[in-house]
């Protein structure tokens, strides 16, 4: 109590800012924003921050007193006129260059910096990885994320969030879950209470659930947590974990649960240990374990999907974060595999996730991935890489998954121009003035005829490397539906530090990261003997932001 009075003492003598030894600062907010100097040179700290009697926020931070790289901030708004305190630990260093700040830092250059990508969600400073809780709810498209807000590194779990309605351009939110002394905030999913089995909700106001993992040192269980006003702020159940099974598997590996909804009642699919587990509920709250399938890691995903859009004729695609899958039959309970594992995606690509509660309206079945990619010299690190439409479909293998990029970014994209029947050197030519775009897309059919193999690179890296001896694209297998067939049509996405390609019509995919073309090197080439363009389009892509 000592220590109180000597808080009140200290705001007396000094206003709003001061300091207290022995590890405390109190702030008295009157600003939006807590900007953090982060230089990568020093080591994390932790600090906690609380206000007043609220749950305290630990988070480990490379603050420095010296030169910053970048600085980090957290929007502090909702509690103007309150005293925050920080303790920290002996010795640290930087915790004085702790401002308060109206705006964020470096505002007007936000979403202007030179590598930052031009039509894909990246978040304004920090880490993000796996995509969480997407959902469409009362006209917006949320998209939650793994989150490190204080530095470029991974760290500090949060659920990052953004808005958008129309899945192209987002606005990023203040975070929507935040460590606690639980543990950080690892993956999971959201879901619309529509019926209030939860009894988290209001009159004309159905929660939208998340159930998320706790992450600690000493294990990982699973929480839900709900908000009332679109996904703004959260409430954390009182009686977290609802899924604590670490002792039961004998791992501290299980997390990352995936709602859905299987007639009457809610399914859990969570990854522990060497596979995912299915567990029901009626209320969203208590849990009943069902069954277990082995074979995947990480970040589960289970739906339905009509095959060749005949809803009469459907299947169950189960995957993990790697995005290998299996088909097959679901009865609430049991995913029992018909075929797999297949793979329809590879590079950059992982923890990939659908979306919930899509109108019937739509039906679609929409997909964002993390594309594991950095940006030099940025601060911010990783991104999201485009929507995807997935679909189900007859091919010469069996039934298989298809990815396509959604129609809204179909739509955004300006045809600048189209040839056919050209040769590599004219290809080469007509591409140049292109070399240097940020925000291209490119759509081209390439025969090979006299030759067992095409590439197509831009600036000396490879953007397609197709081999019909080994069959192999970018090193995978791949063989067109037509086994006979010399000809590849490829729909390739550059952006400033990323490209996205979708070869014939989504039946494989790929992702990998880009180093913008500097001027000296050369521009497009497209290698092989003799190969043929049939068809090239060229699409210029408007900055989302
Ligand atoms: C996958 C993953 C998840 C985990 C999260 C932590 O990339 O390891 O399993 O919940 O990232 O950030």
């Amino acid at each position: 109590m000592i220590h109180n009075r000597k808080i009140i003492l200290g705001i007396m003598l000094a206003g709003s800012i001061f300091f207290l030894s022995g590890g405390e600062r109190v702030i008295k907010i009157d600003k939006n924003y807590l900007t953090f100097p982060i230089s990568h040179e020093c080591d994390r700290i932790r600090i906690t921050m609380s206000v007043e009697s609220a749950e305290e926020l630990p988070v480990d931070i490379r603050l420095t007193a010296g030169a910053a790289e970048y600085k980090a901030f957290k929007d502090v708004s909702a509690y103007k006129g309150r005293y925050l305190k920080i303790t920290y630990p002996d010795g640290a260093k930087g915790i004085d260059a702790i401002k308060q700040s109206d705006d964020i830092p470096d505002k007007d250059m936000i979403y202007r910096e030179e590598n930052r990508p031009q039509y894909h969600f990246t978040a304004r400073c920090g880490w993000i990885n796996d995509p969480n809780g997407l959902i469409y709810h009362d006209g917006e498209y949320h998209l939650f994320y793994q989150h490190n807000p204080y530095e470029r590194e991974w760290g500090n779990m949060h659920w990052g969030h953004a808005v958008s309605t129309d899945l192209v351009h987002w606005k990023e939110l203040a975070p929507a879950l935040y460590p606690d002394k639980t543990g950080t905030m690892f993956s999971g999913s959201a879901v619309i209470d529509k019926n209030n089995d939860s009894g988290f909700g209001e009159p004309g106001k159905p929660a939208m659930v998340v159930a998320y993992t706790v992450d600690s040192p000493d294990r990982q269980s699973q929480c839900i947590a709900y908000s009332l006003d679109n996904g703004r702020t959260f409430t954390k159940y009182s009686g977290n974990p609802v899924v604590d099974s670490k002792d039961i598997w004998n791992t501290h590996d299980t997390r990352d649960p995936k709602l859905l909804r299987y007639g009457d009642r809610w399914v859990m699919v969570v990854n522990e240990r060497d596979g995912h587990s299915i567990y029901n509920s009626t209320n969203l709250r208590d849990w009943t374990f069902k069954s277990h399938i082995t074979g995947f890691w990480e970040c589960p995903e289970l739906f339905e999907l009509p095959v060749d859009g005949n809803k009469e004729n459907t299947m169950w695609v189960m995957y993990g974060a790697s995005g290998t899958y299996m088909l097959g039959d679901f009865d609430g309970e049991r995913f029992s595999p018909v075929s797999g594992k297949h793979r329809y995606v590879t590079g950059s690509q992982y923890a990939a996730q659908t979306f919930n509660n899509i109108p019937d309206s739509d039906g679609r079945r929409i997909q964002i991935g993390w594309g594991r990619l950095s940006h030099p010299g940025m601060n911010f690190n990783g991104l999201m890489l485009l929507p995807t439409e997935l679909t189900l479909k007859t091919t010469k293998d069996g039934v298989r998954l298809v990815s396509k990029p959604i129609k809204e970014i179909e739509n955004i994209c300006k045809l600048a121009g189209s040839w056919t029947n050209i040769s590599q050197d004219e290809l080469a030519h007509v591409l140049q003035p292109y070399a240097k775009s940020d925000k291209l897309r490119l759509r081209a059919t390439f025969k090979l005829s006299h030759a067992t193999n095409a590439w197509l690179s831009l600036a000396g890296e490879s953007l397609m490397n197709y081999d019909i001896n080994g069959n192999t694209l970018n090193g995978a297998f791949y063989s067109p539906q037509d086994p006979t067939s010399m000809e590849i049509t490829a729909d390739i996405y550059l952006d400033r530090t990323s490209v996205e390609v979708f070869i014939d019509g989504g039946l494989f995919s790929y992702s990998m990261g880009r180093k913008l073309y500097d001027g000296d090197a050369e521009g497009f080439r497209l290698g092989g003997n003799r190969v043929e363009v049939k068809s090239l389009e060229v699409f210029n892509i408007p900055s989302i932001w």
